[in-house]
């Protein structure tokens, strides 16, 4: 990687595509994402946290990034807005055994709160998600599920374009554009919206609609 001795990202080279392996499988591209240097994140970030699931799943999501406790332990939505998603899932009766979960990106973009030695969530970037894209659409493409439900705007703007808004593109399969297998995609609010949400009640609501419908395509 040029100007750069330990492969660091320099910045015009927002990129994870020399990351990527030429082949193999899921656990060879988790392996090779764990040397992910596409982008700046993995500097203040514990690790890489990629997907995880069956890797023949019927249904995939994607969330934005990967919180505080994914952060620390490696693994995508085990933190709070985890919990309220697998909750969520349960209520619609969707069977975690045929699920594939993962993020848009793979690295905890954070600030730190010093006073109150917290690292606060940060929205990454259009530039650092199309860094990471290619992770994600080797996860597509190796998965091959039928449904992928996006949750929230980070995940929506990577499969569908930066036009997506999550308020008017929400709850109706439609095809995954350049998807070649027949893939359908549907979007839905992010969990950690729901988390933040004065009306959480409703919203939690609309969330398991949005997955009920999601069941229902599949
Ligand atoms: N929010 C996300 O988008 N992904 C996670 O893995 C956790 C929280």
């Amino acid at each position: 990687m040029a100007g750069t001795g330990d492969r660091g990202t320099a910045p015009e080279e927002y990129d994870a595509t020399p990351y990527l392996p030429s082949r193999g499988g899921l656990p060879a591209h988790r392996e090779a994402a764990a040397e992910c240097r596409g982008c700046p994140l993995h500097r203040d970030a514990t690790g890489t946290v990629f997907g995880r699931g069956a890797p023949d799943a019927r249904l995939m999501l994607v969330g934005e990034q990967p919180g505080d406790q994914e952060d620390r332990e490696g693994l995508p939505f085990v933190g709070p807005a985890g919990r309220l998603l697998h909750r969520a899932l349960a209520e619609a009766g969707i069977d975690e055994e045929d699920l594939y979960v993962t993020n848009a990106v793979k690295h905890f973009k954070f600030v730190r709160d010093e006073a109150r030695g917290r690292r606060i969530h940060k929205t990454p970037s259009v530039r650092e998600t199309l860094a990471c894209r290619p992770w994600l659409m080797a996860e597509l493409r190796l998965v091959s599920p039928e449904l992928v439900v996006v949750l929230g705007a980070t995940a929506g703007r990577a499969l569908l374009g930066s036009s997506f808004r999550v308020g008017t593109d929400r709850g109706v399969p439609r095809p995954l554009p350049d998807a070649a297998d027949g893939t359908r995609v549907l979007a839905t609010v992010h969990p950690s919206a729901v988390l933040r949400a004065r009306d959480r009640q409703e919203m939690y609501a609309g969330l398991v609609a949005d997955l009920r419908t999601a069941a229902d395509a599949l």
